[in-house]
């Protein structure tokens, strides 16, 4: 029995409702033709869910060559100088929205994002400003601008930089000087924050800066301090930016590891004005595989279109020459993002952009299957957290038995869905794996150890092993994965609990994926040979607020493409359990969004149908019928089918006391 879970999950589902609100679902790529999907940035970064933008300046939109790549090539833009104070409020209190206008107005006709930049700078600051000496006056000063400026672009402008370069070059890791410090302190950020949240609630308030990429510099630890102080304390800020005006050598080898340590803050990171002396082919494909590998880095930006355009154009920095040509950087740029070299010749598909799995979903669910099966020593509310594998002419369900004294797992098989309900259950507590708090199952054959595993959790991620699925008795005892909880995990589980502990291997690695019950996934990493020790690297996979992604994941190899399947249990408005979904060409990689909303959930209520009557409201903990039962957790693409948990709608109270049945979904919208 583990009380804290009970009262974890209690708490859960009272709150739930609570949740709405805050269910954010990440930006979805935006659909386009395969053939351009393929062939162009912005594109072809939407397949993974981001965005690639480029600055644009108003002076250059009647030039057609200009506006040809632009419209071509990007989804997302930034005014390069049109909403800077200097631009936008001149003289205090008379404000020029033209030229910011005709950019926010062109990019929202051609469907592109747009990021407001910026609020509060040093920089291109009007000397109105800039000579201010009383504090109440700045202040007013600086709120009103923020205001004026987020209430003008309310609906039309996805992030904003509200502040922007605050900290100071060199080792200090302090804040600038500038009439914003000096006059009110370093407090000045967290009130432009504030500001900005009141101002724009939906708007993502990015805090943006230059040299902030290497890990170790002083100016990267002290904005990563400010943020880190930020998220503990409920100052509003949604995104680091990270400039990115790199050298001739391209990003620091600690990109990547700022733009993840960043994003395990809880804020989104994007690549905001990226440029490259000499804009090599290797330093480009290099900063771009940094943000594709940190599943919150939402986005790259470009600073300009063509050398031309630059600021820094005597170093050739960008991704067209100056007659709109690509260069060597643009090709890099795309492959790195997942374009091929085929695609872009013949405008075919690539192969990546071959989905297999539809972008929504349809169900018929049968009714409960499996029902707990209480002897004298076995007193079952529920049966739950179904694993299964189909072998040897016989389906094997193993699960979680419920009861407010405590979790175990039972095991049955049978031939044919038709004998679940009637197959024996084999209580696993009076096996080697005994008695004590083991739930949520994961059951595979690990083809070269010539062993099956049964993966579960005890309070740390625990395996028993077996030689012979069909025989109860054959599981070993317990062992750990981990010594103890990642350190990860430890500061980002918060309130939550360590749950739903998953494996699954491709030829080279295995991982295990795990879930805290407050927004993040988890996957730890070793090799197939070592599998099942060395587990480390434990990193955030996904994450989201805590009902958005809460729970019982499941990853699997789509059968007949390079598309991996990631379902994510959450809670949802209606306080009901559903499924989420995403998909990644690596196990490692960032996931982007299949059918990942309320409105388009993997699995909800309110895309299956009940033939056999409504039993349940809740999709809940499950999974999928495997094409095969190896570590690789290979599922088909067509006619899917999902075993879950599903109950009672009318029932209540205790959590552990919930009458959770068996159920399978059946796939009715498949077109294979
Ligand atoms: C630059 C523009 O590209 C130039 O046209 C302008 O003269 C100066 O500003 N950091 C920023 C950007 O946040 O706003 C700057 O843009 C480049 C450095």
């Amino acid at each position: 029995m583990n009380p804290l879970k009970r009262l974890g999950r209690r708490r859960a589902s009272v709150l739930s409702l609570l949740a709405v609100a805050a269910l954010v679902t990440p930006g979805a790529a935006t659909a386009a033709p395969d053939a351009v999907r393929a062939s162009t940035l912005g594109a072809q970064a939407a397949q993974s869910g981001r965005y690639f933008g480029t600055a644009v300046a108003a002076g250059r939109l009647g030039d057609g060559t200009y506006t040809g790549i632009l419209d071509r090539e990007f989804n997302s833009v930034t005014p390069e100088n049109e909403m800077k104070w200097d631009t936008i409020e001149r003289s205090r209190g008379s404000f020029n929205f033209g030229p910011g206008d005709q950019i926010a107005n062109r990019a929202a006709s051609h469907g592109q994002r747009l990021r407001g930049h910026t609020l509060v700078w040093h920089s291109q600051l009007p000397s109105w400003v800039s000579s201010i000496r009383d504090a109440n006056t700045l202040r007013s000063v600086m709120n009103n601008h923020i205001t004026q400026v987020m209430n003008h672009y309310k609906g039309k402008v996805y992030a904003w930089d509200v502040v922007n370069e605050a900290f100071a070059d060199g080792g200090s890791g302090q804040m600038r000087s500038s009439v914003f410090r000096d006059v009110l302190g370093t407090g000045f950020i967290e009130q432009a924050f504030r500001t900005a949240r009141s101002a724009d609630p939906a708007a993502k308030l990015c805090y943006n800066d230059y040299n902030i990429e290497n890990w170790s510099d002083a100016k990267t630890q002290g904005v990563y301090r400010m943020v880190r102080d930020f998220k503990a304390r409920g100052v509003p800020i949604d995104c680091v930016g990270l400039q990115s005006h790199f050298g001739a050598g391209g990003p620091p080898s600690s990109f990547q590891t700022t733009l993840s340590n960043f994003a395990a803050l809880g804020v989104d990171v994007q690549i905001t004005e990226l440029d490259i002396a000499q804009a090599s082919t290797a330093a480009y494909a290099n900063t771009v595989r940094a943000c594709l590998n940190v599943a919150r880095c939402t986005g790259i930006t470009v600073w300009g279109i063509r050398d031309s355009d630059s600021w820094r154009s005597g170093e050739n920095p960008l991704l067209f020459d100056r007659s709109g040509n690509k260069k060597p950087a643009y090709q890099s740029t795309l492959t790195a993002l997942g374009g091929s070299a085929a695609a872009q010749r013949t405008g075919a598909p690539s192969p990546r952009s071959a989905t297999a799995l539809p972008s929504s979903f349809r169900w018929s669910s049968s009714g409960p299957l499996v029902a707990p099966k209480p002897d004298a020593t076995h007193r079952i509310a529920g049966i739950k957290d179904p694993s299964v594998v189909y072998y040897n002419g016989k389906y094997h369900v193993f699960a979680s038995t419920a009861s407010p004294s405590g979790y175990n797992l039972v095991y049955l098989s049978f031939s044919d869905w038709s004998q679940a309900g009637s197959a024996t259950h084999h209580y696993l507590d009076r096996t080697a794996i005994g008695a004590g708090y083991r739930a949520a199952p994961q059951v595979f054959y690990n083809t070269q150890q010539r062993l099956w595993y049964l993966v579960y959790q005890t309070g740390n991620a625990s395996y028993s092993t077996n030689p012979d699925i069909s025989n109860p008795n054959g599981w070993s005892a317990p062992r750990n994965f981990y010594s103890s909880m990642p350190d990860i995990i430890r500061q980002n589980i918060g309130n939550g609990y360590w749950v739903d502990m998953w494996v699954i291997c491709d030829s080279a690695n295995c991982y295990l994926f795990s879930s805290d019950d407050n927004g993040h996934l988890y996957r730890s990493q070793t090799t197939v040979g070592q599998f099942p020790n060395g587990f480390t690297n434990t990193v955030i996979a996904a994450q989201d607020s805590k009902y958005a992604l809460f729970e019982a994941s499941n990853v699997y190899k789509v059968q007949g493409s390079n598309q991996y399947l990631l379902l994510v249990e959450a809670i949802g408005s209606d306080g009901r359990r559903y499924f989420r979904s995403w998909t990644s060409s690596s196990l490692a990689g960032s996931w982007s969004p299949l059918a990942a909303s309320e409105s388009n959930p993997f699995a909800k209520s309110s895309n299956v149908t009940f033939p056999a009557g409504t039993w349940t409201r809740d999709i809940s903990h499950g999974e999928m019928i495997r094409a095969g039962y190896d570590q690789t957790l290979t599922i088909p693409a067509c006619k899917l089918q999902y075993l879950y948990q599903g109950k009672d709608p009318n029932a209540g109270g205790d959590y552990d006391n919930l009458p959770w049945r068996l159920g399978l979904l059946t796939q009715t919208n498949s077109t294979c």
